[in-house]
């Protein structure tokens, strides 16, 4: 979804504003711009493009790219066409402020009608140009600084953002702001330089030091002043400077083709990664300090309600069943976007768990407001730190796998499963709703998965061959049982993301209740066949798809030779308990989905349409 990257200080901006924006591509774009100032006496710079970061820069190059401050943003469209005039950054009617913005401003239409009234005009059918026209004629019609009236415009506004706006009249003043939609903003030495972005990850190269704007906060940064932050109501703020630690080689493909085939073979490290320090083997325990800490509300819980979308979706999907499983206490899982809008029935007594990647997206966040609103006790389960749903949240773990740069999410959903498993561990030994021998034997094949999802990987070169059958398929059925069936789901999307094949993913007894009328010598299936209490089950399901003469691609435990018979290509699995059995069979078809795609020589990282942080409802 849109970055930003703001910059102002001692340095030529330009550069760094192209660096940041490249460090930004992972959510997923359209176009990109920049607006460049030297001087009072000249005009704003804008460099705008339709594509990628690099067509910005064949732009820009040759251009006057001259000035110490500038900001600069990737679009992902929302209202208006992905074309150039619509990209970002957008100047006011006088040509003095421009301005770059996430989010969406829902009310634009009704505020664009009343400044054309006022004589303004518009150049793109963006809810942002209407944006930084109000600010503009905020100023003019009000008299007042820049400052009061970005802050007066935006109580106007409804809707989300995050902005930063930038002044002709005023070289290196930067002003930016946020309500629903993250802002950071890091600090030079001695406050000689500001770095303002969407996440950290642009700016982490040149600070660690950041400051996390709250909602409807403002921040005003001049170098060689120390930064101030005020309320949309102008009440002061205390600035609450952390220390960020980002790895930077983490940003980095370290040597893999693309992104998600890094981030598919870092899962053993990252799966320990999550661990460490929680799951304590020679004392066979497992220590969430989320649990330790809010021990009444999670043990006495009525209810566990998990909010999330897609991939994290899948993921709330094996953790209802880990939790039903291990605490005996009933469980619900809902699009964050469909419970937002369902007139719930949540409150005391309800543990809302939220699951997100980004930490940023919109429906989860409305979700969890909702629930906060109503008296729940909320829990995150997040890999970016300091995200805003981590800040909503009573409680959460973190998932600790690492920044995820492709689209596709794959590392998250096993760090996502590997803190749900914990967490479902952790509560039911309080509740004692756990027999020892179990809690002890889950333990210890806990602590097994990362070498066992190795060797999964080791077979990557022959998943890749399998993946060629598959690569002109045009439709594909994912099946499976149990915990199978959101793994099922999840293999599904992942196809669909970036093969842009379609696929399905079912639980397999119910496909004879109308998918298995879509079953002929064309139709691929991917069963997930693994050894579990429902095995003989799902067998019987695969002989109905054999006898339609579907094409089965099975995924198995190690050793199997029933299904083998039955099926065109076989994937092997280690053996695992019953219930950490996703964390196995959903490594095959990441692997899968991703040789399909590149087979057809696709975008893998950036698919089309898609961002990697959807922070839009
Ligand atoms: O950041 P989140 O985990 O909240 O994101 C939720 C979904 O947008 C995300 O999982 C999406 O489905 C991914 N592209 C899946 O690969």
């Amino acid at each position: 979804m849109c970055g930003i990257v703001g910059y102002s200080g001692c340095r030529t901006a330009y550069p760094l504003l192209m660096q940041g924006l490249h460090r930004l591509e992972y959510r997923g774009y359209d176009s990109a711009g920049v607006a460049l100032m030297a001087d009072a006496e000249e005009k704003i710079k804008v460099y705008k493009a339709t594509g990628k970061v690099a067509d910005l820069e064949a732009v820009a190059e040759n251009q006057d790219c001259r000035g110490t401050v500038g900001i600069a943003h990737t679009r992902w469209a929302t209202h208006g066409a992905p074309n150039t005039p619509n990209a970002h950054p957008h100047l006011s009617e006088s040509g003095n402020l421009t301005l770059v913005h996430n989010g969406i401003i829902e009310n634009y239409a009704t505020l664009r009608e009343q400044l054309r009234a006022k004589g303004y005009h518009f150049r793109s059918e963006t809810d942002t140009e209407v944006l930084i026209q109000l600010i503009e004629y905020t100023e003019v019609s009000r008299g007042v600084s820049l400052q009061d009236a970005v802050r007066m415009a935006l109580s106007k506004v409804i809707g989300a953002y995050a902005i930063i706006v930038m002044d002709r009249r005023a070289p290196g003043v930067l002003v930016a702001a946020r309500k629903s939609s993250p802002m950071v903003i890091g600090l030079g030495e001695n406050d000689s330089e500001f770095f303002i972005a969407s996440d950290a990850s642009p700016i982490a190269e040149y600070t660690r030091r950041m400051v996390y704007l709250n909602d409807e906060e403002m921040a005003v940064c001049v170098p060689g002043q120390p930064l101030s932050v005020v309320t949309l109501q102008n009440a002061e703020v205390a600035v609450d400077v952390q220390h960020v630690d980002l790895d930077l080689n983490m940003l980095e493909k370290g040597g893999y083709d693309h992104f998600m085939l890094k981030e598919i073979f870092d899962q053993p490290q990252c799966l320990e990664d999550c661990m460490r320090g929680r799951v304590l083997l020679n004392h066979k325990r497992v220590i969430l300090s989320a649990v330790t800490e809010h021990r009444q509300a999670l043990v006495n819980a009525r209810r566990f309600l998990f909010v999330s979308c897609g991939t994290s979706w899948h993921a709330g999907l094996i953790g209802g069943q880990l939790i039903e499983h291990f605490c005996r206490v009933p469980a619900q899982v809902m699009y964050a976007s469909e419970f937002r809008y369902s007139n719930p029935v949540v409150g005391p007594g309800d543990v809302v768990v939220a699951i997100s990647q980004s930490g940023e997206t919109a429906d989860t966040l409305a979700a969890m407001q909702i629930a906060r609103d109503a008296g729940a006790t909320l829990l995150g389960v997040v890999n970016a730190v300091g995200s805003s749903i981590a800040r909503l949240s009573d409680a959460g773990a973190y998932i600790h796998v690492g920044p995820e740069i492709g689209v596709a999410s794959t590392k998250a959903f096993t760090g996502q499963v590997t803190v749900l498993t914990m967490m479902a561990l952790a509560i039911a030994r309080e509740k004692g709703s756990v027999s020892d021998c179990e809690y002890e034997q889950t333990i210890e094949e806990l602590v097994r998965i990362p070498d066992k999802i190795q060797t999964i990987l080791n077979q990557h070169d022959e998943i890749r061959r399998v993946a060629e059958h598959y690569k002109l398929a045009s439709n594909v059925l994912y099946l499976g049982r149990g915990a199978n069936y959101p793994v099922a789901m999840e293999g599904a999307l992942k196809l669909k993301e970036i093969s842009y094949i379609h696929a399905e993913g079912y639980p397999a007894a119910e496909m004879k209740h109308g998918p298995i009328a879509l079953i002929d010598e064309n139709m691929p299936v991917v069963f997930i066949a693994t050894h579990q209490h429902i095995y003989e089950k799902t067998i019987s399901n695969m002989q109905e798809v054999v006898a339609r003469k579907g094409r089965i691609l099975a995924i198995v435990t190690e050793g199997d030779t029933q299904v083998r018979q039955m099926a065109e290509h076989v994937i092997e699995v280690p053996e695992t308990i019953d219930c950490l059995v996703p964390l196995l069979s959903v490594v095959p078809l990441q692997i899968l989905a991703y040789y399909i795609a590149v087979g057809k020589g696709l975008d893998v990282d950036q698919p089309r349409n898609l961002a990697k942080s959807v922070t839009v409802e």
